[in-house]
């Protein structure tokens, strides 16, 4: 699993033929990346493989699950600011304006996937970090939860493959697979799902 999500990632990223950057610009990077990766794994992590993990590894999967939203959510929630984190050490235009200058670049597609990504991202995690004090059932959380997860990340990818340095051929490709088999594997389960109900049980 983490060799899938991490070590494919880290592999093709080595492999770009892309001039080097700044140390830092580049750890932000590799960050931002693997960040998005494991974004992709949680698909993976939760009932959707119940047929392959045994009960109580279903239940470590899920505190992996949790541990991965609550730290590389927010790290991803800080991306549009740790891009132009590295201007505090340039000469040349002012971080804030430049900030200021990306977020407001309308006429780019990408910008403005980013921006929408963003916000479902942001949903999605406070959703979660409340979903025992919100007024709905689990299962009702957890299908709203399904739902936003592949709205969000249908939109993310399309931004990272977008604007993306280091989304060469062969990350877009490992990215649109990742996300296209976790998107499948949910929407299999909800079909099974319902397919079981209309034969007589209730499970
Ligand atoms: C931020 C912290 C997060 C928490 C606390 C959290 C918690 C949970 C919980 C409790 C479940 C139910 C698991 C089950 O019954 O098997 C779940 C399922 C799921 N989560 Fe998360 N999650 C978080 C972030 C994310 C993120 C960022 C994504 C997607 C990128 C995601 C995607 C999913 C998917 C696809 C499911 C399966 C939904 C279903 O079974 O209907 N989660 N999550
Ligand atoms: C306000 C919202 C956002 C803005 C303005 C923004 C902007 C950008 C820009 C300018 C790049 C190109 C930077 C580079 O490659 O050096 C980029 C790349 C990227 N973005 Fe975003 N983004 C936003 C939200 C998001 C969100 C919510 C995610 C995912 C959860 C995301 C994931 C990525 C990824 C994976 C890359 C590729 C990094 C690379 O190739 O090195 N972005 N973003």
């Amino acid at each position: 699993m983490s060799l899938t999500f991490i070590g494919l990632p880290l592999l093709l990223w080595s492999l770009n033929d892309l001039p080097q950057r700044t140390a830092l610009k580049d750890s932000i990077s590799v960050l931002t990346i693997i960040a998005f990766s494991l974004m992709l794994g949680q698909f993976f992590l939760a009932r959707t493989s119940k047929n392959i993990l045994k009960d109580y590894n279903l239940t470590k999967a899920l505190k992996i699950h949790k541990l991965i939203g609550y730290i590389f959510v927010p790290i991803l929630l800080a991306h549009p600011f740790l891009i132009i984190f590295p201007r505090y050490f340039e000469a040349g235009i002012e971080p804030k304006e430049a900030f200021i200058t990306l977020i407001t670049t309308f006429e780019s597609p990408g910008v403005i996937l980013g921006i929408i990504a963003w916000c479902l991202m942001f949903i999605l995690g406070v959703t979660s970090l409340l979903r025992n004090k919100l007024p709905i059932k689990y299962k009702t959380w957890r299908v709203i939860h399904g739902i936003l997860s592949i709205m969000f990340i249908l939109i993310a990818t399309r931004h990272a493959i977008m604007l993306g340095r280091h989304m060469d051929r062969a990350m877009s490709i490992c990215m649109s697979i990742m996300a296209a088999g976790g998107i499948l594997l949910l929407l299999k389960t909800y079909i099974l799902k319902s397919s079981k109900i209309e034969g007589g049980t209730n499970e």
